[in-house]
């Protein structure tokens, strides 16, 4: 026998809990999933780079809450950080807000500063040069939920900047 032959709310139910949560078990399991902290990092704007940094810093836990947040690499292919990029988002109300990535890559907008109206679209600045991602975002403040640092059926790849290594300005990181 079944659980929904049992009770067929039942299963409705958990769908909806899952999927809203109110102590929401997949939040859970996808924090646990992101494993600790980097040796030598600590949390903190430097830390967890390429990480969906909202499923944590999304208001319900100590970490502060952001709207939009990720981390920029230079190439696709490499781990390493695009640091000084400027992140523009622009909003359903063409509101335009300007983030810049710091030493790690990474960006964070706080909901008093930014808090889109979704579709949100995205474009990549350093310099003259210019990336722009085609299609907006729908309603995920984390870049890393679609862009992993692997390219699948479900991840888009890191977010980069460029299709082939170029020298980043660095000065003033670690
Ligand atoms: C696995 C959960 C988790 C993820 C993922 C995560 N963080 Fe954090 N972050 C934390 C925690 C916990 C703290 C410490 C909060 C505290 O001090 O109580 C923190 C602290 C911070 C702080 C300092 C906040 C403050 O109040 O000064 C910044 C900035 C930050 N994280 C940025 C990021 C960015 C950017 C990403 C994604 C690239 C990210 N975090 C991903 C959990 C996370
Ligand atoms: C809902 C999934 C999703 C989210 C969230 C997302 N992206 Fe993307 N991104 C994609 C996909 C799919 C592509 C490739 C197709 C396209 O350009 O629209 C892409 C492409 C891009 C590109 C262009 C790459 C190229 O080769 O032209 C950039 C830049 C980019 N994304 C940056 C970001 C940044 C920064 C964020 C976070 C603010 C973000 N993306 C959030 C799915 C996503």
């Amino acid at each position: 026998m079944t659980v929904s032959s049992v009770w067929p709310g039942l299963a409705v139910l958990l769908a909806v809990a899952l999927a809203f949560g109110c102590d929401d078990p997949l939040r859970e399991r996808t924090i646990v999933a992101l494993g600790p902290e980097a040796a030598g990092v600590p949390p903190g704007p430097l830390h967890r780079a390429g990480q969906p940094c909202v499923v944590c810093h999304d208001g319900r836990s100590s970490a502060r809450e952001f709207s939009v947040a990720g981390t920029v690499f230079v190439t696709a292919d490499a781990p390493d950080p695009a640091p000084g990029v400027v992140v523009e988002l622009v909003d359903a109300d063409k509101r335009t807000f300007r983030a810049a990535t710091n030493c790690a890559g990474n960006f964070f907008v706080e909901p008093a500063d930014f808090a889109p109206r979704y579709p949100l679209f995205v474009a990549l600045e350093a310099g003259r040069y210019r990336i722009e991602m085609d299609t907006p975002v729908q309603r995920d403040g984390s870049c890393a939920s679609c862009h992993d640092d692997r390219t699948s059926r479900s991840s888009a790849g890191r977010v980069y900047l460029f299709g082939t290594p170029r020298p980043m300005d660095a000065s003033g990181c670690p």
